[in-house]
């Protein structure tokens, strides 16, 4: 045993590594989104292990801040580097942090102003008008890995057997969701509509790279505020994911709903898909994700409906659960396939 670690080990009461462990979790977090950034986790998930110089030298990247980068992984059990710090190797948390690299992602590149200026965000007179910023790009490319492996496979499992001809994603973000249709059903038509520049900007890349820019329209509007176009009108399946808390409190989401069937004559399908406000959960019990995404609304003032208030909104806005999926990962997350009541 080397002196450093006696001293870690030994001096360190319970308490204090609790601690530490936490300082070391918030740099840790940000070391996951730049090592996935920079292209270096898939680089260590598709061979197991990095030499620090030959990846620093490919991406023409400074070699002791990918070190640095990687000893912050090692320090929540990600890698593990040999004794000259040389090369790293996937340790036993790599699978678990690589799944939920977004997670990572959304709260460090995307909610990362947020937080460190979070002090200035807590007196009544800071909160008026635009106080939160946030990165739209970097949330919707967050989103787009949460989405694909935490909802695309039970929302597949969901509509493999529902017919449809023209889809329109509400909140689309990367438009990943659209694309991932319009290629699984190649008569589909697609609409994504999202009212941020920077997701617009992301899903156009998307849609130019898939070359679907013939089936694929992107729209820049408020959900929340939707006018009837005449392109609306072939739409018969509506999607939304990961922003139908958007919708609420109660009063506008009863009235977001009803009027999505005035915005879409033809819809037969309404497929939403969020994450919920917790219950029942306290102190260290958090599971991943539930305390950034709750702590992120409540300091931007939107509500977070728990899964018993979305379930009670459905009947009053006229729609009916035709099926449903509740997902563990992120934790109080559900998909609804909802049709006209
Ligand atoms: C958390 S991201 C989810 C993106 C995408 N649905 C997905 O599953 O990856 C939420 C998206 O909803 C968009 N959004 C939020 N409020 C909106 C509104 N009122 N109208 C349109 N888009 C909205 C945001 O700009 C963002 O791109």
């Amino acid at each position: 045993m080397t002196t450093s670690q006696v001293a870690s080990d030994a001096t360190l009461s319970l308490e204090a590594r609790y601690c530490a462990d936490t300082f070391n979790g918030a740099i840790a977090s940000a070391a996951i989104s730049a090592a996935w950034e920079i292209g270096l986790l898939d680089a260590l998930a598709s061979t197991g292990r990095v030499e620090i110089s030959t990846f620093a030298k490919s991406r023409e990247a400074a070699p002791a801040v990918v070190r640095a980068i990687l000893v912050a992984l090692s320090s929540r059990r990600i890698v593990t580097l040999d004794a000259a710090r040389l090369e790293a190797t996937t340790d036993i948390g790599f699978e678990s942090a690589f799944s939920t690299k977004g997670f990572f992602y959304w709260l460090t590149r995307g909610c990362g102003e947020l937080f460190t200026t979070l002090p200035t965000m807590v007196r009544n007179d800071d909160r008026l008008g635009e106080y939160v910023r946030r990165d739209a790009r970097s949330i919707s490319v967050a989103c787009r890995n949460i989405a694909r492996t935490f909802f695309d496979p039970p929302f597949r499992e969901l509509i493999d057997h529902i017919d449809f001809g023209t889809v329109a994603d509400l909140g689309c973000g990367s438009a990943d969701r659209i694309v991932m249709l319009a290629e699984r059903r190649p008569g589909l038509r697609a609409i994504g509509i999202d009212v941020a520049e920077g997701a617009i900007s992301v899903a156009k890349e998307a849609v130019g790279e898939a070359g679907l820019e013939d089936r694929i329209t992107l729209v820049q509007d408020d959900v929340l505020n939707l006018t009837p176009r005449a392109e609306y009108e072939d739409v018969d399946m509506v999607t939304c994911f990961l922003m139908g808390h958007d919708f609420w409190p109660r009063e506008s989401c009863v009235k977001t709903l009803r009027r999505l069937r005035e915005t879409f004559p033809n819809l037969r399908n309404l497929v939403l898909g969020d994450t919920c406000r917790s219950t029942g959960v306290d102190g260290p019990e958090h599971p991943m994700f539930t305390l950034g995404f709750e702590t992120v609304h409540t300091v931007m003032d939107h509500y977070l409906p728990t899964l018993d208030e979305w379930e009670s909104v459905l009947d009053e806005s006229g729609w009916h659960i035709a099926d449903r999926q509740l997902i563990d990962l992120p934790a109080f997350s559900f998909i609804y396939r909802l049709t006209p009541a």
